[in-house]
Order: C-alpha cells, then structure tokens, then sequence
C-alpha cells in the first residue's frame, strides 16, 4: 500500500497507473512550458511571516464563494477529458467534493454529461462555458445548466484559439485516442485502469455528441469541436452570455486588471485569475504575480479568485494573503483521480485542508478572513 502524504505521492501514482498519453495531457504546458513551471515556482518562492503565542486553539478554514458555503476556498476547476483519468471521472470528482464540500466544476468538453453528472449528485455544481460559434448551441448548453440547477456559469475567455502542448501531438491525443502502437500498448498494459472507458460512449465529449445535428458520432466529434471554439469572442459576447445565463457569471482566464475591470462592467460577479494552468499563452505571467493587480483593481467590486500552481495548502494560503478570495486547483485533483478514483480527490482535499489549517495556525490566523499580506514577507512577493 502506498503511502500517500502529499499531492506529489497522488502524482506518483497517477504516472503509474494512468496510460501514458491520459497523464502527459494532464502533466504539460504549452509550448516551453514556461509559464506551467512558473505558476508553481513562483508560489514557492514566497515566503511566510511565521508569528507565535497567538491563540490560535479554535480555527476554521469555512467561507463562501460567490454566497455559496465552503469548507475551504478551494473549488475543483474545470478541466476537460477528466473521465480520461478514471472511468466516470466527472462524476467520481463531483461526489468527493459535494462530500468535502467544496464546488465542482463541469466543463464544456467533459466525458460524462451534465445530465450525467446532475443524476449522480446532489449539490449544485457549476457549469464551465467556452464560446463556440455555433451560438444555438451555446444557448441550449445554458438552458441544459440552468435545468440541471447548476449554480454558476463560469466563462473561460483564455482559449479563442488553442494554445499547442507538444506532447500531446506526439502522443496521438485525440478523441478517440490515435490507434498507434504505442498507445495500444499502453492501453493493454493498463486494462483494468481503463475499463469503461473504451467504449465509444466514454471517448465522446457528453455534452456535445449526440447534442448537435451532424455530430451523433465520436469521429466527427474532434473536428467539429476544434473548428468550432470562436476567435471572435469579444466582451458584448460576454454581456450576451450573462443576460441569457441570468444567474451567477464568473469569468475564468483573466491576468489584466483592465481585462478585469471590463469583465465586471460585464456583470461578472467573479474573476479568476488564469492562465489555465500554463496550457495556453506560454510567456505570461504567471498567476500569482498577476493577483495582485487584479485585487486592487476589482476587489472591491467582484471576488477575485486565483488558480494555476496550487499544489499546497500554503499555496492556497498565499493566494488569500494576497487578496484572492478563494482557489482552485485542477492537475492536483487530476492527479488524485487517476491514482485513487474518487478516494483520491478526496485525500487530495483531505491534504489541502490539513496543510491550510496548519500553516494559518502557524502564521497566527484563526480564520479566512484574517489573512491578509501581514501574512507574507514583503520581501519575498512577486514584483
Ligand atoms: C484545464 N483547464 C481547463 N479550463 C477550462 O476552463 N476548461 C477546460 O476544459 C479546461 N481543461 C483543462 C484540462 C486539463 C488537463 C488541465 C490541467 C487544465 C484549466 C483549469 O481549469 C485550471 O485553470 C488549471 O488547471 C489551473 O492550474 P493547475 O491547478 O492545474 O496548476
């Protein structure tokens, strides 16, 4: 039995069990991959003012996001092909963090549907839009969220065009996966792994085959999808989407204040601070030196929130000292599903709460709203 202490050790076995070409698509930035390595580098750097003598005997980690009631603030982030990582991937991950009870957020191009995922669970998720050209479509995705009784839609603006991971070409990363040699061998040594999943079902992206005419099959999924993300995704689109969606808007992919600033003249009543985990722009900043001129900007108007690189509970607390109201995490959830199915997003969860519950109490904090930059060492922030 492994002995699983840190998010590294659910990594770890992740790399095992995973087929090969499942776990690059999950562990990869964009082109260099500068940006990927610095979202964590840069969180690390940072250091902590420790403080003592405080009491600190009763503590908590609850708070809200956008009204709704977490444990910790921490919410699992969209992220596509999660049922690539474990068979009901999406479904696994959403019952750990209803019982956790932090937020879940389905993606547009997940395996398992919003119906599916609404059938297996209770709590209200949230729902993450890409614009797509075909805006019927769109507006049927909506009302498809709105029956399920998501509770947010989050709008990712950071993905108009694509941004390019070389492993994934290499590995013949498509859906359905690239019949080479090397991925048929890779498949066959990890059978049980696997099982479900290659059915043809578990290949489609849910919410769309089957769901627009001319795409009932998986082999006219891929291109249709790809062709179908919109270049020309501007901030009326986004007012159009907040008007159609009516509830909740958090917009997702932000590293600009001014960006930010015309997100919440949008109606975006939070603005996560992105660069979906290094996969896109490679060269940019990485998320947490662009949080703080994000929170300045828009703090007091909209919930900033932060995700890319949190691998920790520090982090976590580093990204609430520095003004974001709340976290979320994608490879390290991903890396928990592929090694232990949903036992292993929640263990991710359980490791997250213990180290942010600890490192507060050691920083003197008692609760979430106490952190402040009096947490951190001024000298160690990101310029
Ligand atoms: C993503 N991300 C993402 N974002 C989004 O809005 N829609 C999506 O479908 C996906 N898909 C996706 C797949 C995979 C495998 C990864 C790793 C990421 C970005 C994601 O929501 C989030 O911004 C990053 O994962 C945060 O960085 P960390 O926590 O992975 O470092």
């Amino acid at each position: 039995m492994t002995t699983i202490t840190h998010i590294g050790d659910l990594q770890a076995l992740a790399k095992k069990r995973v087929p090969r070409m499942f776990y690059d698509y999950v562990d990869s930035g964009s082109w260099t991959e500068t940006t990927y390595r610095e979202n964590e580098s840069d969180l690390q750097a940072i250091r902590f003012r420790q403080r003592v003598a405080v009491d600190i005997a009763k503590r908590s980690t609850a708070t809200t996001m956008i009204d709704v009631p977490v444990s910790m603030p921490v919410a699992l982030a969209p992220t596509g092909l999660t049922g690539m990582q474990h068979a009901d991937g999406e479904i696994l991950a959403a019952r750990a963090a209803e019982r956790f009870g932090v937020p879940f957020t389905l993606s547009t191009m997940s395996i398992c549907s919003i119906e599916d995922v609404a059938a297996q669970t209770a709590a209200p998720f949230w729902f993450q839009l890409y614009m797509m050209k075909d805006r019927d479509f769109i507006r049927s995705l909506i009302n498809r969220a709105k029956a399920a009784n998501c509770g947010a839609l989050m709008l990712t603006l950071d993905l108009p065009v694509g941004g390019q991971r070389h492993k994934d070409i290499r590995n013949g990363l498509s859906a359905p996966p690239k019949p080479t040699l090397a991925n048929l061998l890779n498949l066959a040594t990890k059978p049980g792994w696997c099982k479900g999943m290659l059915g043809t079902r578990r290949y489609g992206f849910g919410n769309i085959v089957g769901h627009v005419k001319g795409v009932e099959d998986v082999s006219t999924l891929s291109a249709w999808t790809m062709a179908q993300f919109d270049p020309s995704l501007n901030w009326r689109d986004v007012e159009w989407v907040k008007k159609e969606w009516g509830g909740k808007l958090i917009l997702k992919g932000i590293l600009d204040a001014e960006d930010a600033q015309r997100g919440v003249d949008c109606g975006a009543d939070s603005v996560v601070v992105s660069n979906h985990g290094g996969r896109q722009l490679d060269g940019a900043s990485s998320t947490i030196s662009a949080l703080p001129a994000v929170v300045d900007a828009i703090g007091s108007r909209a919930e900033v929130w932060m995700d890319g690189g949190v691998r920790s509970g520090q982090d976590v607390l580093k990204a609430l000292a520095l003004g974001a109201r709340g976290t979320m995490i994608g490879r390290a959830f991903l890396y928990g599903l592929g090694a232990m199915g949903e036992a292993g997003v929640t263990r991710c969860l359980e490791i997250i709460h213990k180290e942010l519950d600890v490192s507060m109490a050691l920083c003197g904090r008692t609760d979430v709203q106490s952190i402040d930059r009096e947490t951190l060492l001024s000298h160690t922030l990101p310029a």
